[in-house]
């Protein structure tokens, strides 16, 4: 199973990703995840992408190519993998696409603006794992805390408002063309694309894309 999840910042992707690939034992690809691990580990990657996602922009694609086609060479990817905010350019999906890799399913989760903003600033994450969690709507069980280690969450350097806003604005330049090109895709019979709508609550969005899997 190769499933991509297309969305805004903060539309949910990492949180489902999270239930999508516990369901199908398939691993995570998250580039944000990567860049991030990047920026900790201090190497010249992680340097170079501090700055740009700091302002909200996107790191180029030629970079991000080259993070994918060596994640997904790696054995644990030989059943399947979840893309969780790659591709993210029309340029990145068509070099996706030079790589041979053929996408079973790419699910757009549909978040108003709004509430994309609400999300964020309530964002809480487990850097060394990638759990994401919610102040108020995916609070962890112990206060500011990761569920599984304990170790302390922390925000996000992204998630000011105004940085938030600026990555609205380039998810809807650059990334939202690609609702488009894989609708498009899907006409051709290449890969199968639905939009699930995501305003409801975390379990409510699990189960509107589990049924979307399963049916098929
Ligand atoms: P990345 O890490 O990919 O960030 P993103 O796409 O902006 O997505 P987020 O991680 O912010 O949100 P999400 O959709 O995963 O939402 P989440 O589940 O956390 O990228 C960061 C930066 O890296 C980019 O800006 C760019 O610079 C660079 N980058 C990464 N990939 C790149 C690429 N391919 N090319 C170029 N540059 C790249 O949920 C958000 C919050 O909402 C959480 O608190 C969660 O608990 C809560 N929540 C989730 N679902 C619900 C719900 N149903 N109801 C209420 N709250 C909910």
């Amino acid at each position: 199973m190769k499933i991509m999840l297309l969305g805004a910042p903060g539309s949910g992707k990492g949180t489902q990703a999270q239930f999508i690939c516990e369901r199908y034992g398939i691993p995570q690809i998250s580039t944000g995840d990567m860049l991030r691990a990047a920026v900790r580990e201090g190497t010249e990657l992680g340097r170079k992408a501090k700055a740009i996602m700091d302002a909200g922009e996107l790191v180029p694609d030629d970079i991000i190519l080259k993070l994918i086609a060596a994640r997904i060479s790696q054995p644990d990817c030989a059943n399947g993998f979840l893309l969780d905010g790659f591709p993210r350019t029309i340029a990145q999906a068509e070099g996706l696409e030079k790589m041979e890799v053929q996408l079973d399913w790419v699910i757009e989760i549909d978040v108003p603006d709004e509430e994309i903003v609400k999300r964020l600033s309530g964002r809480r994450v487990h850097p060394a794992s990638g759990r994401v969690y919610h102040l108020l709507y995916n609070p962890p069980k112990e206060d500011c805390k990761d569920d599984v280690t304990g170790e302390p969450l922390i925000q996000r350097d992204d998630d000011k408002e105004e940085t938030v806003r600026k990555r609205l604005e380039v998810y809807h330049r650059q990334t939202a063309p690609l609702v488009d090109f894989y609708r498009q895709r899907s006409a051709e019979g290449k890969v199968k694309f639905a939009t699930v709508p995501g305003i409801g609550t975390v379990e409510e969005i699990r189960d509107r894309i589990f049924q979307i899997l399963e049916q098929a």
